[in-house]
């Protein structure tokens, strides 16, 4: 691989799924992965095998199902851990396992209670360990960017000589500014022995707004793979954004001189694709791939762009993947023109799925004049949440309410459990849809509290789809839940038991681990 090669590591299926109200399920996953390897990223770290049995499902059918870019298991520095993510990657034919340890005084002193040389040793063994399962071997001393740099060399230098291929410097907590992080790369480049032989890669959080100032900083000096997520999502304040870190990369290559393998025409589809998923929305104003991103509002800028865009256009919205027009199909359309468009869209469907959604297509045309790309992304969207009978702690089968100025809005609401036996419930509310939420409360017997409902219109027109969009929290953990319908009671209904199925899930894998709340 040449010297200008920037490696990119996705981490959104691990990361970025720690972000509050981010977990995904099964199918959702692996439509992320799909996605993500079309989008061309060289490594995707696909979860933490031994935080749950859902963990290690979705790790072992990603690296069952994806084959081309590296698949990527997280692991502490322990056997457990080790093992089980070398049983989750195994029929994948470019495994690698990523083993951290924290390093920083105050890691080692409240949460490891371990010496320096403990560290080393322990840190070593992990290495050790995971390379008698795979040769593509990944250490991060965790909360690095905190840690006495000379301290940090020596681990580094231990975990190289153990058989490392790639050292990460985490900056686990977001503390770090763009010359000193840079300045600890510089370090680690002048002071390992071996470290040419290794990847030197760089995980930046986003607590002060600067972890693409830190990653780009960091490849200045040397760091040759760059950990980030798509949307910037993940732990608190998230990860260093894959499409702006790219994005940076390309446009001034002038000065970096460096390249990636992203399909840049593939940011915005695979953007679109997580937010849908995990339910967090991109702010209008996010580079790259917020809705703003590309508006030019001022007089005076629409102006200059009109006589040469690089007056105020630095990228071209279709080098993202922007669409340029939004109105796509009609009724007439055939499967060939769709299966392109759901693709073009960034999703992943087989076969059975794209039937599905060419039916429920039909159907919409004959509902509705035009078909947008947004009415395809929710028909794709009801195939991804995967809401069959079965395959979710509860489905919908049928909603109706009553309400009216004269009377007391009701609800009556039908679901099935995954057992498949039906269960029908009824309540009132203090309008239509608080009715419909508490019957769905009766039935599946989780409580939450509402934090956000909000209904929006996802395309132009009397007939547009309703989008529902909902925030609640349930013992503390909040979770989002999303659908489209033409009907906006049903798809009130579906975002809410969304939520419910998220909690459900989780309540069944509530021994899970998260990776920087348990020592090693
Ligand atoms: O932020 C961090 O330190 C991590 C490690 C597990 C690499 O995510
Ligand atoms: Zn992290």
């Amino acid at each position: 691989m040449s010297d200008d090669r920037i490696l990119i590591f996705d981490t959104t299926l691990r990361d970025g799924e720690q972000s509050p109200g981010a977990s995904m399920n099964l199918g959702e996953k692996l439509q992320v992965a799909h996605a993500l390897k079309e989008l061309g990223v060289d490594i995707i770290e696909a979860g933490f095998p031994i935080a749950s049995p859902g963990d290690f499902e979705a790790v072992q059918a990603i690296a069952r199902q994806v084959t081309g870019p590296v698949i990527c298991g997280l692991a502490r520095c322990n056997n457990a851990d080790i093992d089980r993510a070398a049983e989750a990657l195994k029929d994948n034919p470019r495994p690698r396992i990523h083993v951290f340890l924290a390093t920083s005084a105050i890691h080692r002193e409240f949460k490891l209670k371990m010496a320096k040389d403990e560290i080393i040793r322990r840190a070593v063994e992990g290495v050790r360990r995971a390379k008698s399962h795979v040769s593509d071997v990944e250490f991060s001393p965790e909360d690095a960017a905190r840690t006495e740099l000379d301290f940090l060399a020596d681990v580094v230098s231990a975990v190289v000589e153990a058989g490392a291929t790639t050292v990460n410097i985490p900056d686990t907590v977001g503390y770090a500014v763009p010359e000193q992080y840079a300045a600890c790369i510089a370090h680690l480049r002048r002071h390992v022995r071996g470290i040419d032989k290794v990847v030197l890669s760089v995980h930046c959080h986003n607590d002060l707004g600067l972890a693409v100032a830190n990653s780009l900083a960091a490849v200045r000096e040397g760091a040759r793979q760059i950990e980030c997520t798509i949307n910037g999502i993940g732990e608190r304040a998230g990860n260093g954004a894959l499409e702006e870190i790219v994005m940076a990369l390309r446009t001034r290559r002038d000065f970096f001189g460096l390249e990636t393998g992203i399909q840049t025409k593939r940011l915005y589809s695979t953007s679109r694709l997580i937010s849908h998923v995990t339910g967090i929305a991109v702010q209008r104003n996010k580079a790259i791939v917020g809705q703003n991103a590309f508006a030019h509002e001022a007089g005076i800028h629409q102006d200059g762009m009109l006589k040469e865009r690089s007056t105020y256009e630095i990228m071209r919205p279709e080098d993202v993947g922007v669409p340029q027009t939004e109105l796509v199909l009609g009724k007439h359309s055939g499967r060939h023109a769709l299966r392109q468009r759901v693709i073009d869209l960034g999703y992943h469907l087989d076969d059975g799925q794209l039937e599905k959604v060419y039916e429920a297509f039909k159907v919409l045309a004959d509902r509705k004049k035009t078909i947008y790309d947004a009415d395809i992304e929710a028909l794709c969207e009801q195939q991804v949440h995967s809401t069959e009978p079965g395959q979710t702690a509860w489905t919908l089968e049928a909603v109706s309410c009553n309400a009216g100025s004269a009377t007391i809005p009701s609800a009556v609401v039908c679901l099935w459990d995954k057992e498949g036996t039906i269960h029908r419930d009824s309540a009132i509310g203090d309008g239509p849809i608080d009715a419909v939420f508490k019957a769905i409360e009766r039935i599946t017997g989780i409580q939450v509290v509402l934090k956000d409902y909000r209904l929006r219109s996802v395309t132009v027109g009397e007939d547009a789809q309703g989008e529902a969009h909902i925030e609640a929290e349930h013992q503390g953990k909040s979770m989002s839940g999303r659908a489209i319908s033409t009907d906006v009671i049903e798809a009130s209904a579906e975002a809410f038991l969304q939520v419910i199925n998220r909690l459900a899930a989780r309540q069944e894998g509530d021994t899970r681990i998260r990776p920087t709340e348990n020592p090693a």
